[in-house]
């Protein structure tokens, strides 16, 4: 399984400062937005990551994150020149995702709950067909909406509806079996000028290749979309860390707890960052 992170797109710029940094680089809490993006693939056991921006964001990606070496992973990263939607990720990665399956997440979805590392290592496997999730919110006409019955079948899927059938929003976390990338390369721009992911879903729906699993009411999904949803966000993060003394989405953590870098190595990554409670909490890990 291959994993994509689109940390672009037209949505991404909140603040007045954002003319030169895109959202998914500033931090939520303490640490750079696209780690929890990145923790999420890592979690469903992905080791390769392509890194889609804009021609502008690309580079300070490439700096943050290199080459992935450091964590035992490998990035690569493509630039996106024209926000054109979701769907347009598997037709850049293309050459990326060769003859693999693929993980797309989006670069500011925030993933947190109990159970969710066995949601991600089962939808992993996905070899045939696609796996998204639902998750129920008060308002979902701003997402894709799922409709399923008591089974679990899903009965239909839309983008950004003006009456949803269910109150489950699709949140930007997917899964594909590998012909996704032709699949991608079919679809047609919507009305809002996109390559819709929901468009995608659909085509593995008509097929009867659609899975959803649904993340519960102890689940928390965290919008970053404006700046109120990314200040709750932080203050989540804030609140479990320093409640429990675990992190979210320490990456050089979860690099080493599956054993993809070893002691010296999460030594190494820890002292580059002493002076700081991150690269604290990194090192207190070796005790
Ligand atoms: C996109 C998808 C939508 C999904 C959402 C999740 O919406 O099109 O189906 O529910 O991400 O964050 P957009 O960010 O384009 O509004």
């Amino acid at each position: 399984m291959k994993g994509i992170i689109l940390a672009g797109g037209s949505a991404t710029r909140l603040y007045p400062l954002s003319q030169s940094i895109s959202k998914q680089i500033m931090p939520v809490y303490d640490k750079p937005m696209i780690y929890y993006p990145l923790s999420t693939l890592m979690l469903a056991g992905i080791r390769e990551v392509l890194i889609i921006s804009t021609p502008r964001d690309l580079p300070m990606f490439r700096d943050l994150l290199g080459s992935g070496e450091t964590l035992g992973m490998k990035f690569d990263y493509i630039v996106q020149h024209t926000p054109n939607g979701l769907a347009q990720a598997f037709v850049l990665g293309d050459r990326f995702i060769g003859n693999s399956p693929a993980c797309l997440i989006l670069g500011d979805n925030v993933f947190y709950g109990q159970g969710f590392s066995q949601m991600l290592k089962s939808a992993g496997t996905t070899e045939d067909g696609a796996c998204i999730f639902g998750y129920f919110v008060k308002d979902p006409r701003a997402y894709g909406v799922v409709e399923f019955d008591e089974s679990g079948k899903v009965l239909s899927i839309e983008e950004k509806p003006e009456k949803p059938r269910s109150n489950y929003a699709v949140p930007g976390l997917y899964f594909y079996d590998n012909t996704v990338v032709e699949r991608a390369k079919t679809l047609k721009p919507s009305a809002r000028g996109e390559y819709e992911i929901t468009d995608l879903n659909r085509a593995y729906l008509d097929e009867g290749k659609l899975r959803v699993e649904i993340f519960g009411r102890g689940f928390a999904w965290l919008d970053t979309g404006n700046c109120d949803s990314l200040l709750d966000a932080g203050n989540f993060v804030a609140t479990i860390q320093n409640r429990q003394g675990f992190y979210v989405a320490c990456i050089e953590e979860i690099a080493w707890r599956k054993g993809w870098i070893d002691n010296r190595q999460l030594e190494k990554l820890g002292s580059e960052l002493d002076k700081t409670e991150y690269g604290k909490y990194i090192l207190s890990l070796l005790n």
